[in-house]
């Protein structure tokens, strides 16, 4: 019988990650404004969004505002802002028909409360289904994450709930925003740039890491079953020698 180890075909990611850059150089190089590229980096994601689902995908987050983004001019945070909001309120019905559970993850607190008001009502909507799972990330970083998993397990360990002494890897995981999901086995950063720019730091420790130059409005499923492909054929070791790792994967 053929198993995911010798037919690489069959070696879809579980969870994939992705960092959309590119959007404002998309739309310079056709004389447009920047908010014309993240409209265009919208479209972009719906159609990713159907793509990983059509693949098998369990798992698709996606890096829309970074903690860091904050620091761009009001006036484009604003707007970009605004473009969640209106993608929003687009497209859940559509998400939800197709069975996509949508989740956020980051700081709420630096949201204003009509994007706040709009996501929780999108996660209610979806809580219940059982297709893809869909995770944005917005107003996140992964330093933040680590940082307030660090601030709950201080807190609990101070009112003596938590033995200091208990603390390992899986606890840790545990608080994190990412919790109840597998790890990403992918990476994928579009835009030419190869960092990770504080996303998913803890999580990603052994993600397959995935750089191309296409800019995000231009990433379309060619490009992601190239990186599909890139991923199928890479050997996950996780520490282990290739002897070993072909074994487990047996
Ligand atoms: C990078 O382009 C993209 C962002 C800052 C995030 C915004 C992403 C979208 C609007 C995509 C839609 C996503 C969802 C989930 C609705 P950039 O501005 O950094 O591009 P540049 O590096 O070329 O300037």
């Amino acid at each position: 019988m053929s198993s995911p180890a010798n037919n690489p075909d069959e070696r879809v990611p579980q969870h994939v990650a992705v960092i959309m850059d590119g959007n404002g150089r998309w739309a310079r190089g056709r004389g447009m404004p920047r908010q014309a590229g993240h409209r265009a980096g919208v479209k972009a994601a719906r159609q990713i969004v159907e793509a990983c689902g059509r693949r098998g995908v369990r798992v698709l987050s996606l890096f829309a505002f970074s903690s860091e983004n904050w620091k761009r001019p009001q006036q484009e945070v604003g707007m970009l802002m605004k473009l969640m909001v209106e993608a929003l309120d687009r497209e859940v019905d559509e998400l939800d028909r197709q069975g996509v559970q949508l989740r956020f993850i980051g700081d709420r607190a630096l949201l204003t409360p009509v994007v706040r008001e709009r996501m929780s009502r999108a996660e209610g909507r979806t809580r219940d289904n059982h297709g893809l799972i869909l995770v944005v990330a917005l107003s996140y970083g992964g330093r933040w994450d680590i940082t307030a998993a660090a601030r709950q397990i201080a807190a609990e360990a101070a009112a003596g709930s938590l033995d200091p002494e208990s603390v390992n890897e899986a606890l840790i995981a545990g608080r994190l925003c990412l919790a109840d999901l597998p790890d990403p086995d992918l990476l994928i950063r579009t835009g030419g740039e190869f960092r990770i720019s504080n996303f998913l730091l803890w999580n990603l420790a052994y993600a397959e890491l995935y750089f191309t130059d296409v800019l995000w409005p231009a990433f379309d499923d060619n490009e992601l079953d190239k990186a599909l492909d890139f991923y199928a054929r890479r050997e996950r070791r996780f520490g282990r020698t290739p002897e070993q790792a072909l074994e487990s994967a047996r």
